[in-house]
């Protein structure tokens, strides 16, 4: 394993019981807090995906937009919000997932993505793997290929991996 995981996984803040009992959640601001950390976690996506023909990056709101950009910038690609309902101006195409409790919903500009762009998914954490799955739907609705997702960190538990139907994922770290 990358040496650098190690310390971008002891960067990772677990806070118990938030936002609920039971929940052990992953805070990513103590990554960003480091800036080694936070440089280590970008530069190990960008190595992994300079030179693959990505031109669209994807990043779900809001922790996908601290992760996604970085990774965007380095690769020579754009860079797609996949945005919260009613926060986007123009055209949409909306996609609903299923949470723990109730329904969520991303939306995407129609015209951000060509048909036939290869185009990478990201986001800090994949848990059921409905977040992702919304975001899969959006692209491919639109046309574009999804080669693949990127997260820094997977709850294997919770099995969102299987989920995606397939499409590849990318992790960092399992966190437990
Ligand atoms: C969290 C996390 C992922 C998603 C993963 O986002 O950042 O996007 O949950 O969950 P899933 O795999 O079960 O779909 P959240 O919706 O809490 O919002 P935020 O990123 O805006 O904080
Ligand atoms: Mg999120």
């Amino acid at each position: 394993q990358d040496p650098r995981i190690r310390r971008i996984a002891s960067s990772i803040r677990v806070v118990p019981d938030f936002p609920k009992k039971g929940i052990m959640f992953q805070d990513i601001t103590t990554l960003l807090l480091d800036p080694k950390a936070f440089k280590d976690t970008a530069d190990l996506f960008v190595e992994r995906y300079t030179g693959k023909g990505i031109s669209v990056v994807a990043g779900v709101e809001a922790r996908g937009f601290i992760f996604g950009p970085p990774i965007a910038l380095a690769i020579g690609a754009k860079f797609i919000p996949l945005r919260k309902p009613r926060k986007l101006p123009g055209e949409v195409i909306s996609e609903n997932y299923v949470l723990e409790y109730g329904t969520d919903c991303l939306q995407m500009h129609v015209g951000a993505v060509q048909p036939g762009e290869s185009a990478l998914v990201v986001d800090d954490l994949i848990a059921t793997g409905g977040t992702l799955c919304a975001a899969i739907s959006l692209l491919e609705r639109a046309g574009a290929e999804v080669v693949e997702c990127a997260c820094v960190i997977e709850l294997p538990e919770l099995k969102g991996r299987e989920k995606l139907n397939g499409k590849p994922l990318y992790i960092l770290m399992e966190s437990h």
